[in-house]
């Protein structure tokens, strides 16, 4: 087969995109096939010209888009392959747009039951009127510290650790720059657990050992620092976990994939606290993928090697 390897982008996640797509791009090679590499810069044109890159999506038998964050995994590169006809691996429009949007996510989830972090989302004249902002959060009955984010992004990029009202405001203001949506969300003490999903080419939807996430103690919380470029984080896999527990995450995480409508792979990631409650914080509708990313660590885990996940994923979007 002839595999499409999509990387890059224009998101701040450019970087790990480009060590996923030449991570999987390794292992299609492995597998017999021929990967064909094609990067989007970083200001979101192929690098090969648009028209080369559109014949050479067309004459491939399958495209992998192991882009991450804006304009790659938030369902654009997906309808723009959805015009093509092109087959791909992963979440279709509507999946890939929510998932990447945190507010939307959790509108959704919540809708359907499924618990997530309490917190609220700034819009509009919150973000330049403060008293409406404080009274919002009071509304909520959130208090410090506080977790402000954009409502689409990844790997941490424009979250920060608010402690106080200065930072807070701060913290807000820089959010807004990169997204006209600010999510502010209670610390949830405690663990934080991640679980894969995989769908299989029979339709079989399932997830591997969870995994615990020990993020740099030197850093306030798991933030692209602690995410990228520290030694001292360490992801255990089998995370230990009560029967029950385990139990529980697993069928949220393919719930929140159910619910969503995702299909191919995903990410969730969740929070649980010292009394055993578990929120989902997010789903990565296509999560980091170099040899070292959490997701090909749990499906190791599971006895699937990073080659035999990326054949699954080719398998399944060409059954
Ligand atoms: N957004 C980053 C790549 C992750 O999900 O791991
Ligand atoms: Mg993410």
């Amino acid at each position: 087969m002839k595999v499409a390897v999509v990387m890059g982008g224009a998101s701040p996640e450019h970087q790990v995109s480009l060590a996923s797509g030449r991570g999987i791009a390794k292992a299609v090679e492995v597998l017999g096939h021929t990967a064909i590499p094609l990067v989007i810069d970083a200001d979101g044109n192929w690098i090969d010209g648009q028209h080369e890159a559109i014949e050479i999506l067309q004459a491939c038998d399958v495209t992998i888009p192991a882009l991450h964050g804006e304009g790659g995994e938030d369902g654009r590169l997906q309808g723009f392959l959805d015009q093509l006809q092109v087959p791909y691996v992963g979440s279709g429009v509507a999946a890939s747009a929510v998932g990447l949007d945190k507010h939307l996510t959790k509108s959704v989830l919540t809708a359907h039951g499924i618990p997530v972090t309490p917190g609220v989302t700034l819009r509009g004249t919150d973000l330049t009127d403060t008293e409406a902002a404080l009274q919002k959060l009071k509304l909520a009955g959130l208090d410090f510290p506080l977790f402000v984010k954009p409502a689409n992004g990844g790997s941490s990029f424009g979250v920060t650790r608010a402690t106080n009202l200065t930072t807070l405001l701060t913290a807000i203001a820089d959010a807004a720059v990169l997204d006209p949506n600010v999510l502010v969300e209670r610390e949830m003490a405690g663990r934080e657990i991640d679980l894969a999903v995989l769908e299989f080419p029979d339709g079989r939807v399932e997830t591997a050992p969870a995994l615990e996430i020990h993020a740099d103690p030197g850093q306030p919380f798991f933030n692209a620092t602690a995410k990228y470029d520290s030694s001292a984080t360490r992801f255990v896999v089998p995370a230990p976990l009560d029967p029950e527990l385990a139990l529980r995450l697993r069928r949220t995480a393919i719930e929140v994939f159910e619910v969503l409508g995702c299909a191919g792979l995903a990410r969730v990631d969740f929070f649980v606290t010292s009394t055993g409650e578990a929120v989902v914080n997010e789903i990565n509708t296509f999560p980091g993928f170099t040899p070292a990313s959490q997701f090909p660590r749990m499906w190791a885990a599971a006895g699937l090697s990073y080659a035999e996940v990326v054949d699954t994923l080719i398998r399944t979007a060409v059954a």
